[in-house]
């Protein structure tokens, strides 16, 4: 998938002008679970709407599978399962039952419903009423219910929203395990705890906009701001070696802090060819909340990202 430039707005009653969405690139690789992140409010459904057709975008290009979207959307729309509102299903029916109204509704064999049911873990509940589900059981017959046309692409809305430690685990496993099959899974979130440990690569937004994109690891490591820790024997002659390349150092005994180096790397060259060899070199990783704060907060990002892998986007 691959959004370029992307733009929404809203008036609202009293005709002021909301940016929901401003000049939003996004590059979804194929297969895996990419994580689009933001907080509330940061135009992450707005941003979905218009992937799906259900939105108008001002500006801006999305195309799926390399085809361009909305005009060309029915070539594409069989491959792609989403869940963005909550999914209309009968109380009172059986979790199988809906399932099965859905699958005569898109012309696909009742075998397939069985296939799906299994998928999610509820074949086992398939008889129990969908008012008797969980929170999480709902989710997950959402779930089945975006695979009955076995599509290549899940979108999935802040699927863990409101859901207990367990069913937040089960939607993760669920989530990998399509990703493990070769689909690609785009799934929002607000809480990056929620899809950290699945998500393979992730956008972050924050009012609108993507404010890194890359992977989890690269996030965390913040390439462009790595914080390095060095002990070496002259912390006087680190320190000079260091600060002429224009970062900031401090020096604690033996320890000298870098911040602004490209990478460690960077660290250890740049005392090696000054004849300062280390000792150790710890690279000081940040926490991913504090990252991800600092993404999405009002203060601007250090973070350079590392580029999502451009080949075969979905
Ligand atoms: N139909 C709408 N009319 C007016 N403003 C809207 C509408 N939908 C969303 N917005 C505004 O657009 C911004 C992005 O909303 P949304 O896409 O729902 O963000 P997210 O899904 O990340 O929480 C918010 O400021 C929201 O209030
Ligand atoms: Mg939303």
């Amino acid at each position: 998938m691959r959004v370029r430039g992307l733009r929404k707005t809203y008036r609202t009653f009293s005709l002021r002008e909301v940016v929901a969405v401003d000049h939003l690139d996004l590059t979804v690789p194929a297969g895996g679970v990419h994580a689009f992140l933001g907080p509330n409010g940061s135009g992450k459904t707005t941003t979905i709407r218009m992937l799906l057709g259900l939105a108008r975008p001002d500006a801006g290009s999305v195309h799926l599978f390399g085809t361009p979207v909305p005009e060309r959307l029915p070539d594409v729309i069989g491959r792609v399962g989403a869940i963005v509102e909550n999914p209309k299903f009968v109380p009172g029916f059986s979790g199988r039952r809906n399932l099965r109204l859905l699958a005569t509704a898109v012309d696909v064999p009742h075998t397939r419903v069985e296939e799906v049911l299994e998928r999610v873990g509820l074949r086992d509940r398939g008889v129990d009423q969908f008012r008797r589900y969980s929170l999480g059981m709902k989710q997950r017959l959402a779930i089945a219910a975006t695979l009955l046309k076995d599509p290549d692409l899940l979108i999935f809305d802040e699927p863990t929203n409101g859901l207990d430690p367990e069913g937040i685990r089960d939607i993760r496993a669920t989530m990998r395990g399509l990703a493990d099959e070769g689909r690609t899974v785009l799934v929002s979130s607000h809480i990056l705890a929620e899809v950290e440990q699945v998500a393979d690569t992730v956008s972050v937004v924050a009012r609108g906009r993507l404010v890194a994109e890359g992977t989890v690891a690269g996030l965390l490591a913040g390439e462009g701001s790595a914080r390095v820790r060095v002990t070496v024997a002259d912390p006087a002659r680190a320190h000079a070696l260091l600060a002429a390349r224009g970062w900031a150092v401090q020096v604690d005994g033996r320890t000298v802090e870098v911040a602004g180096a490209p990478g460690p790397s960077h660290v250890n060259e740049a005392l090696a060819r000054g004849e300062v060899f280390a000792d150790e070199v710890v690279v000081l990783r940040r926490d991913l909340e504090s990252v991800f704060l600092e993404l999405t907060g009002a203060r601007p990002s250090t973070v350079r990202p590392d580029a999502v892998a451009p080949a075969g986007a979905a």
